[in-house]
């Protein structure tokens, strides 16, 4: 069990509209109000896709809620023209907390690489919000055994030329391609072994307190019914939730850790 304030994270992807957004957040809110959710059991998180952000602004800020959110991508680039980006800036200015860089989805559909994980966890570290770095390797590297270096090599590539003030406002999130939507959840020991070594590398490239202060959530096919096991290991800190988290009563149920 992780002796850091979990954080349970919902990545909707592309789902929802603004109003849907809207209705997602009350219902969430509500049953964690029903259920007098202690955020410090879990901080909870939404990242909602940009054209909704405004509106959960709206909704968390008019009901003072503490529920944070933020957004799943964002540019590497200031301002200018970039036609069809969005800016660390912009996201700042909408209250944006966290910002998830080095999605595999994004890794794969749009070709990014570790050098562009780590310039945009950079600007997001720079505009004072929080990256949440994704890495996780495929079912061919898994199936080789190879899992644990290449996660490494990810979390080296992201981490360069970040100081170890910033490192320590990071977190990172390991997500095993082959458990990404396909129902297909990886065994605690799996998320322990490569968090774990995550925790290790974070300690050679900065130090240990460093390491022991960063929250490394694990995703990958994460559910109510099997978020508590997941949380029993010692160096899972919480979860980025795609699929379930879509749905408030079960997402709320997983930042209760199953309950
Ligand atoms: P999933 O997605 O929970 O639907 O497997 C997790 C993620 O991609 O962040």
């Amino acid at each position: 069990m992780t002796t850091r304030t979990p954080l349970m994270a919902g990545n909707w992807k592309m789902n929802m509209d603004h109003l849907q957004a809207i209705h997602l957040i009350n219902e969430l809110a509500l049953d964690l109000q029903d259920h007098k959710h202690d955020y410090a059991t879990a901080e909870v998180v939404v990242l909602p896709p940009f054209t909704d952000i405004r509106s959960v602004q709206t909704v968390i800020d008019g009901d003072n809620l503490k529920i944070r959110y933020g957004a799943q991508d964002v540019s590497q680039h200031d301002l200018g023209a970039y036609t069809g980006e969005i800016s660390t800036a912009m996201l700042s200015k909408l209250g944006c907390s966290y910002v998830t860089v080095g999605h595999s989805e994004r890794r794969e559909y749009h070709n990014e690489s570790d050098a562009l994980v780590n310039a945009k966890a950079r600007k997001i570290l720079a505009a004072d919000m929080t990256p949440i770095i994704c890495c996780g390797e495929g079912l061919d590297v898994r199936k080789a055994g190879n899992q644990v270096s290449h996660v490494l090599a990810q979390i080296e590539g992201a981490f360069a030329n970040i100081s170890q003030a910033d490192a320590a406002r990071c977190v990172v999130a390991y997500e095993p391609i082959w458990a990404i939507g396909t129902g297909e959840v990886a065994t605690p020991g799996d998320a322990q072994e490569v968090c774990s070594a995550i925790r290790v590398k974070l300690a050679e490239l900065y130090d240990q307190a460093t390491a022991d202060g960063m929250r490394i959530l694990y995703g990958g096919s994460v559910k109510s019914s099997n978020v508590a096991e997941l949380m029993q290991e010692a160096d899972v800190d919480g979860a980025l939730v795609g699929g379930a988290s879509l749905q408030a009563e079960e997402f709320a149920k997983i930042c209760r850790l199953g309950k």
